[in-house]
C-alpha cells in the first residue's frame, strides 16, 4: 500500500474515533443546505446522500483516501484498454459494449467499436427477422417465445432487464429463462410452450458451464422429439465467446452471437448477451437501455470525484464496510418490476468484490465486499424492515423509484411513494422518548403500562439511507442505474486494491461437484470423504434407491 494511501486510511480511522454518535437530526439541523449539497442531479436523475451518517469532514477525508488510491488513474486504466483483471490477464472494456461516441476504444492496439458494432448491426437484423415474423420456426411458424438458458452473468442482467421492463414488451414475443440445473425449472418452462413457435438462445461465454450445457442439452432433446434434427437450425441460437464449443453443440456459428473475453460475465448484459432483451423489447430499446449506460459512463469519466455519483456511492460504502463495521448493504426498489434488481447487483457485487487478498495477492488488511440483499417495497416492509428500524445490526439501505408509473390504477403510486418516503425518514429520524410517551398518554395508558411499552415504542433512528429518484423506469434509466452501481463497484475495488474482475471462488464447488456427480449412480462405490459429506451422500443414495417409497 503506498503511504498516501496508508495516511489517508490512518485519517480517516482517526476522525471516525473522533466522531462519537452521528444524529442525522443534528446535523441537518446544522446545515440548512445539507440537502443540496450532498445530492448529485442528473436530469431527472436525483441521487440524495444526506441522510447517510457522514459530515463534510467525513466526505473530504474519503474523496483524499480515493485520490490516494488512484481511483482516476484506474478508471483511466480501463478505459485504455490495460489488463486490470491482472489474474486473469484481461481487459476490462464493458464500457466499449455502450460507447456512443465515435472515439475509438482500443484494445491489444485495436480499436474493438468495429466489432462491437458489427455485433449489434447482427443483434438488430436477427431481432427485426424474429419481431417481424420473417424469422420462422422449421414448420414455417412465427416465434412466440424466446428462452434464454444461462447462468450468472448469462442470465441475471438480461432477466432483470426483460422484467424491468416488461411493460414495454410486445404480448405476442415472450421471453423466458432458464438458468437453474434443476430440471423442475425447465421442465415447467417447457409445459407451457409449442416447440414450433419456441426459439432457444444458449448464453455461456464460455459454452462450458455445467448448468447451461444441461438445460440447452435438453432443450435440444425436447424440440427434435417434436420436430426432429433438422430443426435446430431455426430453434437454436447462441451467444458465447466459445465458437468452437458451439459448433460441437449443433448450433451453425452463423447463428452465433459472439463477444470479447473483455467482457466479465457480471458486465454482460450490454453485449450479445442481451439478445433476449433486443428480443423481447425492440433493439431501439436495447439501444435506448446502452445509450443511458454511456451517459452514466460519461458521469463517471468527466465529473470532479466529488460530484461523481458512483465515486460518492463507493465511499459511502466504505466507510460503513471499513470504518463503522457495517457488513451488509440492501437494495430497495420501490419498483415490482425491479424485482430481480437486487439479485443481479449481488453478483455484480458479492463476485467483483468478495475478495479477501489484494491483486499482488497479499491479504487485505480490512473488510472488502459486503453482503448485498434486498427486495421491493412496500413488500419488505412488511418482512425485514422491523430489523432496519429496530435491530442491533446498521444496514444501509438504496431506496430507488420512479416518479411515474407505467399503468393506470389510480391511488398505487403516490402510496407507494410515500412509503418510500416515509422509510427513509422513520430510519434517519426515528421517534424519540418525548413522543412515544406523549402518544401513549394520549391512549389513555397509565404510567407504568407506558413504562413497560415505551423500550418496544422507540425507534432508535440514525440509519443510513439514500434515495435514487427518477422519472420514469425506462430502458435509459435502466441503462443508467446498471451503470451507476458497475462503476460503484469497480471503485470500491480499487480502494480495496483487490482485483474485481476475478471469480475464483465459485471455481472449487465445480470441481467438487463434477467429482461428487459420479457416486450419485445407482452402482456406484462412492470416493472416501469427509464424515459429513460421506455420510449425506449416503443418505441420498438410500433415499434415491427406491424412488417409489
Ligand atoms: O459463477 C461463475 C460464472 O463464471 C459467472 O461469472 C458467469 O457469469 C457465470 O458463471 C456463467 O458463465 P458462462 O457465461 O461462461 O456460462
Amino acid at each position: 500500500m503506498s503511504p498516501a494511501l496508508d495516511a489517508a486510511w490512518q485519517a480517516l480511522e482517526a476522525h471516525r474515533a473522533t466522531l462519537g454518535r452521528i444524529s442525522l437530526a443534528r446535523l441537518f439541523a446544522e446545515d440548512p443546505g445539507r440537502f443540496e449539497r450532498f445530492s448529485v442531479v442528473l436530469d431527472d436523475l436525483l441521487i440524495d446522500y444526506s441522510k447517510n451518517l457522514v459530515t463534510t469532514e467525513t466526505l473530504r477525508l474519503l474523496f483524499e483516501l480515493a485520490r490516494a488510491a488512484e481511483v482516476e488513474a484506474w478508471r483511466e486504466r480501463m478505459w485504455a484498454g490495460e489488463r486490470i483483471n491482472t489474474t486473469e490477464d484481461r481487459a476490462v472494456l464493458h464500457v466499449a459494449l455502450r460507447h456512443r461516441g465515435p472515439e475509438p476504444i482500443v484494445c491489444d492496439g485495436r480499436d474493438v467499436m468495429p466489432e462491437v458494432r458489427a455485433v449489434l448491426a447482427r443483434m438488430k437484423t436477427f431481432t427485426e427477422e424474429v419481431r417481424s415474423g420473417s424469422w420462422r420456426g422449421a414448420t414455417g411458424a412465427p416465434i412466440t417465445d424466446v428462452v434464454n438458458i444461462g447462468i450468472g452473468g448469462s442470465d441475471l442482467g438480461p432477466q432483470m432487464v426483460c422484467r424491468a421492463l416488461a411493460h414495454l414488451a410486445r404480448p405476442d414475443l415472450r421471453a423466458h429463462f432458464v438458468s437453474n440445473v434443476d430440471g423442475a425449472q425447465l421442465a415447467a418452462t417447457l409445459a407451457r410452450l409449442d416447440p414450433r413457435q419456441t426459439l432457444f438462445v444458449v448464453a455461456s461465454k464460455t459454452f462450458t458451464t455445467q448448468e447451461t450445457m444441461q438445460n440447452a442439452a435438453s432443450a435440444r432433446a425436447w424440440l427434435t422429439r417434436a420436430l426432429g434434427e433438422d430443426a435446430v437450425a431455426r430453434h437454436f441460437v447462441a451467444v458465447s465467446t466459445n465458437a468452437e464449443a458451439v459448433a460441437r453443440f449443433g448450433i451453425d456459428p452463423s447463428r452465433m452471437f459472439g463477444f470479447w473475453d473483455w467482457v466479465g460475465g457480471r458486465y454482460s448484459l450490454w453485449s450479445a448477451i442481451g439478445l433476449p432483451i433486443a428480443l423481447h423489447l425492440g433493439f431501439e430499446r436495447f439501444e435506448a437501455l446502452l445509450e443511458g449506460g454511456y451517459a452514466m459512463d460519461r458521469h463517471f469519466r468527466t465529473a470532479p470525484l466529488e460530484r461523481n455519483a458512483p465515486v460518492i456511492l463507493a465511499l459511502l460504502g466504505i466507510w460503513y464496510r471499513d470504518l463503522l463495521g457495517y457488513s451488509t448493504h440492501a437494495v430497495l426498489p420501490y419498483d415490482q418490476r425491479l424485482e430481480r434488481f437486487p439479485a443481479h447487483l449481488q453478483q455484480l457485487d458479492m463476485e467483483s468484490n468478495g475478495k479477501r487478498v489484494r491483486r499482488d495477492g497479499r491479504p487485505v488488511d480490512r473488510p472488502t465486499g459486503p453482503i448485498v440483499w434486498g427486495e421491493p417495497g412496500t413488500n419488505g416492509q412488511h418482512a425485514f424492515f422491523q430489523l432496519l428500524h429496530q435491530g442491533t445490526e446498521i444496514v444501509p439501505c438504496d431506496f430507488l423509484a420512479a416518479a411515474l408509473p407505467d399503468h393506470d390504477l389510480e391511488g398505487h403510486h403516490e402510496k407507494l411513494l410515500a412509503n418510500l418516503l416515509a422509510q427513509g425518514q422513520a430510519l434517519a429520524f426515528g421517534k424519540g422518548e418525548a413522543e412515544v410517551r406523549a402518544e401513549l398518554a394520549a391512549k389513555g395508558l397509565d404510567e407504568a403500562a407506558i413504562e413497560a411499552l415505551l423500550p418496544h415504542k422507540l425507534f432508535p433512528g440514525d440509519r443510513p439511507s439514500t434515495a435514487i429518484l427518477f422519472r420514469r423506469l425506462d430502458p435509459f434509466t435502466l441503462g443508467r442505474l446498471i451503470a451507476l452501481y458497475e462503476h460503484k463497484v469497480f471503485v470500491q475495488g480499487v480502494v480495496w486494491g483487490i482485483d474485481s474482475f476475478d471469480q475464483w471462488g465459485v471455481e472449487l464447488g465445480k470441481e467438487l461437484a463434477a467429482s461428487i456427480l459420479p457416486d450419485l449412480a445407482p452402482d456406484a462405490t462412492p470416493k472416501p470423504r469427509d464424515p459429513s459429506t460421506s455420510g449425506q451422500l449416503a443418505h441420498l443414495r438410500r433415499l434415491r434407491a427406491d424412488p417409489r417409497a
